[in-house]
């Protein structure tokens, strides 16, 4: 791999463009969960001890090409800063010609930090020019965000056509870890998926059918499941357009025999602050929200699990956010953990939501490997080539 690490690249007084993703969530301004930027700290020390010019480049939500004040990266170059114990220069603004005289006159070992990227129209559409201007930057471009490999932008493939090209030290132990995992999984193999983001999700479950033995369907991903086959689910969360998907997954199911197990009972509430009442799937009212997984529920992913070799988990179960809807997420962590533990099995879970759960329960170093990943983690799975790592394995 073209890797950061590789002793012969000199490093010492270049400008390096440092793509990493620093996508996380923020409340009120404040950071909730830290682990995407406590992980690219080992490749930043690295780029300090060999006294490069870091210019870091990152995106936070979706502001489609357009500037959002609530998007902005400037609080987290502040953690950054604080958890680096050093100065973190905030560039404010698009990317344009004075930002590249501001990055050639950056001493050795210091940091400067972009704006959010997707502030700039180019970066989505991976516009040449926007992608060529990147590029003007810095001497060297490096690829640490995984996490974003799927996506086809300018800061993470675009740049790659015209700059030397070299992965970071994060993004070398994610591809290791999941290339492992893929070439060496032991079957059964199941599949815990659940979270918010359904319609991009929903597809992927029909490509993975024909890989796992069990696909486990929890959170809003299984309410678009109960609510798309006649389920009464209240005012839960749901994407009811998706009948013909749903069907689609049923049959494959049955075609490749993949069990597919969705909740039999659920934890509901009027609201997302309100206490958490057990029902069965058939009994929920209209004015009434399902918030996590039932006990029984609990009970048979818990067997599912313990008869299976490999466990792959993406998503929470219910809005752990509150005590009160969190039983379910953590009771699945606790039986993959457990399972890890006593059978030596391989257990991967990967996205944003996931690792805020295992962190709440602090269970990071249970299993067998956490990626920071959601989408790219699940299109890895899937088989798919990640247009950002091809780019790099490709141009240089
Ligand atoms: C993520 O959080 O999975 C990555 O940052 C990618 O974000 P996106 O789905 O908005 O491209």
């Amino acid at each position: 791999m073209n890797n950061i690490s590789d002793q012969k690249l000199a490093l010492k007084g270049k400008k390096v463009l440092l793509r990493v993703d620093l996508n996380v969530p923020i409340k009120d301004g404040t950071i909730t969960e830290t682990s995407r930027i406590e992980k690219i700290i080992p490749t930043i020390k690295l780029l300090l001890e060999k006294k490069a010019k870091i210019i870091i480049l990152s995106h936070i939500g979706r502001p489609n090409g357009k500037i959002v004040k609530g998007m902005s990266l400037e609080p987290i170059s502040k953690k950054l800063a604080s958890l680096l114990s050093t100065e973190v220069f905030f560039h404010n603004g698009l990317i344009n010609e004075n930002t590249i005289s501001k990055t050639n006159k950056m001493q050795n070992s210091s940091i400067m930090m972009l704006e959010n990227v997707r502030f700039n129209e180019g970066e989505e559409t991976n516009d040449r020019e926007f992608s060529k201007k990147l590029s003007k930057l810095a001497d060297i471009y490096i690829n640490d965000a995984f996490s974003c490999s799927h996506r086809a932008h300018a800061s993470v493939e675009g740049i790659t056509k015209f700059i030397p090209s070299y992965f970071g030290l994060q993004i070398t132990q994610e591809i290791k870890a999941l290339k492992k995992i893929t070439s060496e999984i032991k079957k059964p193999v199941t599949l815990i998926i659940g979270g918010s983001k359904i319609s991009t999700k929903i597809n992927i479950i029909n490509n993975l059918i024909k890989k796992f033995n069990n696909i486990i369907i929890v959170g809003g991903m299984a309410n678009t499941m109960l609510g798309n086959t006649g389920l009464k689910i209240g005012k839960s969360i749901c994407e009811r357009n998706s009948a013909h998907l749903v069907k689609e997954i049923l049959e494959n199911s049955k075609k490749y025999n993949c069990k597919i197990t969705c909740p039999i009972d659920v934890v509901v509430s009027k609201s997302l602050h309100g206490d958490g009442k057990e029902k069965n799937i058939e009994e929920i009212n209209d004015d009434e929200m399902i918030l996590d997984i039932g006990t029984k529920t609990i009970d048979l992913i818990r067997r599912t699990i313990n008869s299976s070799n490999s466990i792959l988990w993406n998503g929470p179960a219910g809005y752990f956010e509150n005590p009160n809807f969190q039983n379910g997420t953590k009771q699945i962590l606790e039986s993959i953990s457990q399972k890890t533990k006593n059978d030596k099995i391989f257990s991967v879970a990967g996205g944003g939501e996931t690792v805020a759960a295992i962190n709440k329960f602090n269970e990071i170093n249970s299993l067998t490997f956490v990626s920071t990943a959601g989408g790219a983690f699940l299109e890895y799975l899937e088989g798919k080539t990640l247009p950002a790592i091809k780019a790099i394995t490709q141009n240089v």
